[in-house]
């Protein structure tokens, strides 16, 4: 497909015609000996900017290998593909994609096992190189576990998990929080072929229940409590309560973390137990490129949260890639991820991208204000954790910057943290403020710092500062640039491509890329409308975006009723029909509004059934439901009970109005002509008012 060169932003038009003709010739094994390399060390540091050139003969700076990237997608791909992952078959064909039918095909042919790639083949050059470090709640007692332990574990629970009937195919849920079990229970269903269903450890038995069903898994892999900021969290009670209601799962592995007493239920089997039965070796599955390694709830802005699905070596050719660019990853890292591995953060850069490219991970188990003053400053710990265990990459959230940056640089300053080289961000936009307190209080301005943009659907990071070259200039407060192979393209308000610089509108992407999701879980239709049929042959992402006079990205947000709380992403209509099961409630609607610390806080619209009195009691319930259908994270920070909605003639609620009056915005409210009944509005702001 030839490209427009007009749509290249300007910093990666640079010598480009040159390129083109340069690589015009280039075929696939003129680029480099890959089977020398990939043998002699299969995560070598071919990628750094100076030896592209070896891999990628003519590119010898980010904007050429970023169009040699786009325009010769499968050469560059097919060439990475070989060179980082190992596979048991070689692939016979790079890509087979259309956008527009949204059939997705990378490596066709091609057989390898993840579970390979992540842990034996670094155990057979350093088995005792560490692989996690479990950072557990209370600092100061982490765990090492090194690649050959790791080997071992994972091997163990693919054996147990054989031995309760899971074969190639099957669901298998994990509800745990980070701890190494989880991450060998992740590569232990990749082992044989079992497609894992990480759920949050937060979630309530109900959302976890509604998971299990959507999925019909097998087997649930658990824990008998989780401990988080010192408290427990009952993982294994949750549990119980939630298989009661799902008749596919045969048997709930539960493995000790506080060996506390847990009910029990008939399904149960004690994991420790039955690994020590089991062999620490197990041969891996044979697995076809594109047969699914996971899938991973994710909320959209209607109906229930969909089990977006991940295969086999795109994603894994993807996380790796971009784990090691993005970061400057290189063997001997000691790489911090403080996500939970519930997440696709957790997913793509605590687990799989980390442990494919060799490096040590950090596992976090505790929160970024956690433990009281005395034992290391209330908002010290993620710098005494850096300081301790000497980090090199640390990647977290905007909303963990937010909240340790009004605690004070006293914090911070008190550790060493000349350990790290790159500061991350995901998840939410990063305010320019947060952005220079990591740069300059955390950082002391000698770290590259990284806001990185992507989805639980992108697999990876796909815009990003870096890769560039070193030096090269960033930009507070946006992701700037795209990934290699990332096209991204900004689409105005008739469905039009918007060219050129300077435009804002929604943000597609043009081409596919490995990392990209395949499917949502039974529901390829799902799939389809939400990311495929809104412009044709894009990918939509659901997020506006601007591109800015120089060509760089910057994110302005959701562009549907997704709202991101804390770096979480949560449907408006789930809260809705969350609070709507309590007998009190009519109707409600729930907008996002700008709160300080979450990035977004939830603002719910309740009307009462007749008969209900607005009081604190009714609050709280209102709270607990949401607590009880969903998890703790999406509970209301404001909750308004009101008579009326401002709704359309013909029924629709105006969101935008809910969401003027909630973010304080009431004196532009734009046209409310067309409601059904303006006056609504007035008695909205009144009550507003009241409680703010
Ligand atoms: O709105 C964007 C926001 O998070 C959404 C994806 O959420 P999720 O699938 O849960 O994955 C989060 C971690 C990758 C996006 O649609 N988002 C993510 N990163 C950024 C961001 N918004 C602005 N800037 C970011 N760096």
């Amino acid at each position: 497909m030839p490209l427009a060169f007009c749509q290249f932003p300007i910093w990666a038009r640079t010598r480009s015609v040159w390129l083109l003709s340069g690589l015009a010739g280039l075929k696939m094994k003129d680029a480099v000996d890959f089977r020398r390399i990939a043998m002699d060390s299969p995560t070598a540091s071919v990628f750094s900017l100076p030896e592209l050139k070896d891999v990628f003969p003519g590119c010898s700076s980010y904007e050429e290998l970023y169009n040699f990237s786009i325009n010769e997608t499968d050469l560059f791909w097919g060439t990475l593909a070989r060179l980082r992952l190992r596979w048991s078959r070689e692939f016979e064909k790079v890509s087979d994609c259309d956008m527009e039918t949204g059939l997705f095909r990378w490596f066709v042919g091609g057989q390898l096992n993840v579970s390979v790639n992540c842990v034996d083949r670094h155990k057979e050059k350093d088995a005792s190189r560490v692989a996690l470090i479990w950072e557990k709640d209370e600092p100061g007692q982490e765990e090492r576990v090194t690649y050959g332990e790791l080997y071992t574990m994972m091997n163990q629970i693919a054996n147990v998990l054989k031995s309760h009937g899971v074969v190639k195919g099957d669901r298998v849920a994990i509800y745990m929080p980070a701890c190494p079990l989880a991450v060998a229970s992740m590569l232990a269903c990749a082992r044989i072929g079992a497609i894992h269903s990480v759920v949050f450890a937060g979630f309530s038995a109900e959302a976890l229940a509604s998971r299990i069903i959507d999925a019909e898994a097998k087997v649930v892999i658990t824990a008998d409590q989780g401990v988080r900021g010192g408290k427990l969290i009952e993982l294994k009670k949750t549990v119980v309560t939630a298989v009661a209601n799902c008749p596919s799962v045969t048997a709930v592995l539960v493995a000790k973390r506080t060996g506390n007493p847990v009910v029990s239920s008939s399904l149960d089997v004690d994991l420790d137990e039955a690994m020590i039965k089991e062999s620490g070796e197990c041969e891996p599955a044979v697995l076809d490129s594109e047969d699914l390694l996971f899938m991973l709830y994710t909320s959209g802005s209607t109906g229930n949260p969909k089990g977006v699905a991940h295969s086999q070596a795109g994603y894994l050719l993807y996380a790796s890639l971009t784990h090691k660019l993005v970061f400057d990853c290189n063997e001997g890292d000691i790489f911090g991820c403080v996500a939970d591995i519930g997440w696709i953060t957790g997913h793509s850069y605590v687990v799989y991208g980390p442990l494919a490219n060799g490096v040590t991970t950090l596992l976090f188990e505790s929160t970024p204000t956690y433990p009281d003053p005395g034992l290391c400053s209330a908002a010290g710990r993620y710098w005494e954790t850096v300081q301790r265990l000497k980090v090199n990459q640390l990647y977290t959230a905007p909303t963990a910057i937010r909240l340790l940056l009004k605690h004070g640089n006293e914090h911070v300053d008190k550790y060493d943290l000349s350990s790290l080289r790159t500061l991350g961000s995901v998840g939410e936009p990063i305010n320019v403020e947060a952005w220079h307190w990591y740069n300059k209080v955390v950082g002391k301005e000698k770290c590259v710092v990284v806001d990185t943009w992507w989805q639980t659907e992108t697999g990876g990071i796909c815009i990003s500062p870096r890769p560039s070259a070193p030096g090269s200039e960033i930009r507070p407060g946006m992701p700037m640039r795209p990934m290699y192979g990332i096209w991204p393209t900004i689409i105005g308000e008739k469905g039009e491509e918007l060219e050129g610089n300077n435009v804002t509108g929604a943000l597609c992407l043009k081409k596919p890329w490995p990392g990209m999701a395949r499917t949502i879980y039974g529901a390829h239709g799902r799939f389809l409308e939400t990311y495929y049929r809104p412009f044709k042959g894009l990918y939509f992402t659901g997020d506006g975006a601007i591109r800015h006079n120089d060509g760089y990205y910057q994110i302005t947000g959701r562009m549907d009723d997704v709202i991101n709380v804390s770096g979480h992403r949560l449907g408006t209509a789930e809260v809705e029909n969350a609070l709507g099961q309590h007998h009190s409630v009519a109707e409600s609607a729930v907008v996002g509004y700008p709160h300080d610390i979450k990035g977004e806080g939830i603002y719910a619209y309740v009307i009462l059934k007749d008969g209900y009195v607005a009081d604190a009691k009714t609050e709280s319930e209102l709270r607990a439901t949401v607590r009880q259908k969903i998890a703790g994270y999406a509970l209301p920070d404001v909750i308004q009970i009101c008579t009326g909605l401002p709704k359309t003639r013909s029924g629709k609620i105006m969101r935008r109005i809910l969401r003027k009056v909630a973010a304080d915005q009431t004196e532009d409210l734009g046209d409310i002509s067309t409601l059904a009944d303006p006056s609504v509005v007035e008695d909205l702001i009144v009550h507003h008012r009241i409680l703010r």
